[in-house]
């Protein structure tokens, strides 16, 4: 098996990470793998804002987990039960579930594309992250975050245009030690259909 496949196949939703940072090498070379992915009309309007500041996170976090509304998980239909997610446990008041490092992806308000392009360079660093040993979880509806007079404070403390939004959060950190590597859930069939 090629070593990409092996990687897209490996990478997980990690929801539960240990205290440590991660180097600063490795985020960099998952930086680099964001920076690379495509772009709509390769314009490259992605804004990568890396906060490693515990206690923003962790306020973030909070402010995203009061405005979500998740449909909560039920016996037969849930999110992960190995790396449960605010879905799947009540009891989470951090939606960024205390990732060490926490990378805001903004684009364009007026841009058709900016959803696009952010989860193309998320999938990028996920799979790099992965192949990394490092832990990764997508994070939508980023803009929930800053819903709120501190995280519109926080936007104007990192000097983010008006023009953008907060597309999405990429969470990044190392699994916890003593969790084994998540299972991915079943692939569901008759989804691809050809002619
Ligand atoms: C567009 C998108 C939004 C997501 N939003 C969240 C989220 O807000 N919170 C969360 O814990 N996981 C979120 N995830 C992660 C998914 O829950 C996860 O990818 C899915 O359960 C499949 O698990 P896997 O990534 O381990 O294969 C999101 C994933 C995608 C692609």
């Amino acid at each position: 098996m090629s070593e990409l496949k092996e990687t897209i196949l490996h990478r997980r939703a990690i929801r539960r990470f240990e205290e440590k940072q991660i180097d600063e090498d490795v985020l960099q070379q998952i930086l680099e793998a964001g920076m690379y992915a495509p772009s709509a009309g390769g314009r490259q309007g992605v804004l990568f804002v890396v906060s490693q500041d515990r206690v923003v996170n962790e306020k973030l976090g909070k402010i995203k987990r009061a405005n979500s509304n998740p449909q909560m998980a039920t016996a037969t239909s849930y999110v992960s039960k190995e790396q449960p997610s605010i879905a799947d446990d009540p009891n989470l008041k951090n939606a960024f579930y205390d990732a060490p490092t926490v990378i805001t992806l903004f684009a364009p308000k007026n841009f058709l594309f900016a959803a696009e392009d952010c989860a193309c360079a998320a999938e990028n660093m996920m799979l790099m992250a992965d192949s990394l040993g490092v832990g990764s979880c997508y994070i939508g509806q980023g803009w929930m975050a800053f819903a709120d007079p501190y995280g519109q404070e926080v936007l104007r403390s990192w000097n983010i245009r008006t023009d953008y939004y907060a597309v999405m959060q990429l969470l990044l950190g190392c699994p916890k030690e003593c969790d084994s590597h998540p299972t991915p859930k079943p692939r569901k069939d008759g989804r691809v259909l050809r002619f």
